[in-house]
């Protein structure tokens, strides 16, 4: 098939490196001249392991161009995949997307299929068809198809989705869109429903797996003596294996926060209370200063260290990482700050302020008063926390993402997150505990769906295909 693709971030770029590699023909479009000069010669923008290879292997069947006209033309499928940022207020920036809608509206002269594939609220398939209307009076169909693809992994959960869902009220636009998926992903995992209630599947299915880990982040701070890391995995081992039960400094990146921002927002605007959903980022932004209280004795102009910058490990993606809060907090608090990340550095440089950058490990506990591990990337696995402190001033660690053994930390004053001494002798209690926040969820849910006149079952049943999420949760 030949498809277009409007926005070449993580999103459009990763889906139509694997469409091609499916063997369809691809065109990318973005407003962007440099990141297109790079893409057509072969430069990945982003860090994305895998992506640059595969572009290489598919570069017959993919170009890349900054001309609306010939990308519009190109394709009988067109995803748009730019980026919808959140307004100060929790709505969404939709100008990108109207700009994208009138492009097209403006250069198509033929029956194409447009798909939304950008996290946008409840209602853009309309918006986005009223728009394209505007300007071409022909036969085309607007649908949505959310992505959920992560960072570090985005080949293959593109390559190899749980699920794809599909909104469409079209018959004519389904088919075009299960010929794409043909023969490329097992037919169950298409999974088709009207538009509106896809659109709130994306929602629904991070604001969940945040409420996850929100969950099990706010139990770390009421049970301060207790191991919840053990709960965590008997989590794991009665409700999923697959479950968003670490916790940590919390969660960040390009879709959790901005998502449960959004979907508070669009609550609000359909007369939903939001509270069970804004207590989700409440316990995430005061998780991202768990250590703040014991790192405010060390005396003002001490030096901290940062190991791991990147909101999560294999990206150098610096969206509302949590250690963005943490070096403003840090600053206003009067220590310098210095930091080390594996790949994230450069993006680092463009979001904060306030930070110096160290080469390695080894040189950033150079003379450093404190240490705090943020993100669990694989090379902090590795390293001898004893070598470390010998080159700081006080062997103080903070492990905010409990990578190192607690059981090898002699002579080091180590702080961890929810591995205290004690055993929940209650677990079966704890899990019922939280299938009964779920059934809360799932409640409000219901109540959204209501308002909006999207399937309540079917948002429940394309956020459950989500194997992190999983069918158990929802069962009561
Ligand atoms: C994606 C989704 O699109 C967003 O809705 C979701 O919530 C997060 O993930 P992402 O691919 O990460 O966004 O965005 P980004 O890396 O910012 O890429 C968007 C691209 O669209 C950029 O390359 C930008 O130049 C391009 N763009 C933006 C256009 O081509 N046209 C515009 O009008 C605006
Ligand atoms: C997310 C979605 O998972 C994906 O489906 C798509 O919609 C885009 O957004 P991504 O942001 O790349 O993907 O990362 P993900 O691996 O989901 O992690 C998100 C955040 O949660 C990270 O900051 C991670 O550190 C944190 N996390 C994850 C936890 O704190 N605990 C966990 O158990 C899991």
């Amino acid at each position: 098939m030949r498809i277009s693709i409007a926005g070449t971030g993580y999103v459009g770029l990763t889906s139509g490196v694997c469409f091609a590699e499916w063997g369809h023909e691809v065109c990318c479009y973005d407003i962007n001249k440099e990141k297109i000069d790079g893409l057509n010669e072969g430069k990945i923008p982003i860090y994305e392991p895998g992506l640059e290879q595969l572009l290489d292997e598919n570069k017959k069947r993919i170009i890349f161009t900054t001309d609306p006209k010939k990308a519009f033309k190109f394709g009988d499928v067109i995803f748009i995949g730019v980026g919808t940022p959140s307004k100060k207020d929790g709505s969404v920036d939709m100008s990108y997307v109207d700009n994208v809608a009138t492009d097209i509206g403006k250069n198509i002269s033929s029956y194409k299929v447009i798909v939304n594939k950008s996290t946008v609220p409840v209602g853009t398939t309309e918006r986005v068809r009223n728009i394209i209307k505007r300007y071409y009076n022909g036969e085309f169909d607007v649908i949505s198809s959310p992505e959920f693809l992560r960072e570090g992994s985005a080949v293959h959960d593109t390559l190899y989705p749980d699920r794809v869902v599909i909104g469409a009220e079209s018959e004519k636009a389904k088919n075009k869109m299960r010929e794409i998926y043909e023969g490329k992903i097992p037919g169950e995992r298409l999974f088709i429903t009207d538009s509106k209630s896809s659109e709130l599947i994306k929602y629904v299915s991070n604001t969940f797996l945040a409420f996850s880990i929100s969950y099990m982040n706010k139990l770390t701070r009421k049970h301060k003596d207790y191991n919840v890391e053990e709960l965590s995995n008997y989590f794991r081992e009665k409700i999923n294996p697959k479950g968003f039960f670490s916790v940590g400094l919390g969660f960040g990146g390009s879709c959790f926060p901005k998502d449960v921002r959004e979907f508070v927002s669009f609550c609000d605007s359909i007369n939903v209370d939001s509270g069970f959903f804004k207590e989700i980022l409440e316990i995430n932004e005061f998780q991202k200063l768990f250590f703040m209280d014991k790192i405010k004795k060390l005396e003002k102009g001490s030096t901290i260290g940062l190991l791991g910058l990147s909101f999560k490990p294999n990206t150098d993606d610096m969206r509302d990482a949590p250690s963005i809060s943490i070096v403003k907090e840090l600053n206003k608090l009067g220590y310098r700050v210095k930091g080390y990340d594996p790949v994230a550095m450069d993006e680092a440089g463009r979001v904060l302020e306030g930070i110096a950058y160290s080469k390695n490990p080894e040189e950033l506990s150079k003379n450093v008063d404190a240490l705090i591990l943020v993100t669990e990337w694989d090379e902090f696995k590795k390293l001898n926390p004893s070598v470390l402190v010998s080159n700081m001033n006080n062997s103080l660690v903070f492990d905010g993402r409990n990578v190192f053994n607690k059981n090898k930390m002699d002579g080091i004053e180590y702080y961890d997150i929810g591995r205290g001494g004690k055993s929940f002798s209650d677990k079966d209690k704890k899990v019922d505990e939280f299938l009964g926040r779920c059934k809360e969820f799932a409640l409000k849910l219901e109540e959204v769906c209501d308002k909006v006149g999207a399937n309540y079952k079917d948002v429940l049943k394309g956020a459950t295909l989500d194997s992190r999420i999983g069918d158990n949760v929802f069962k009561s």
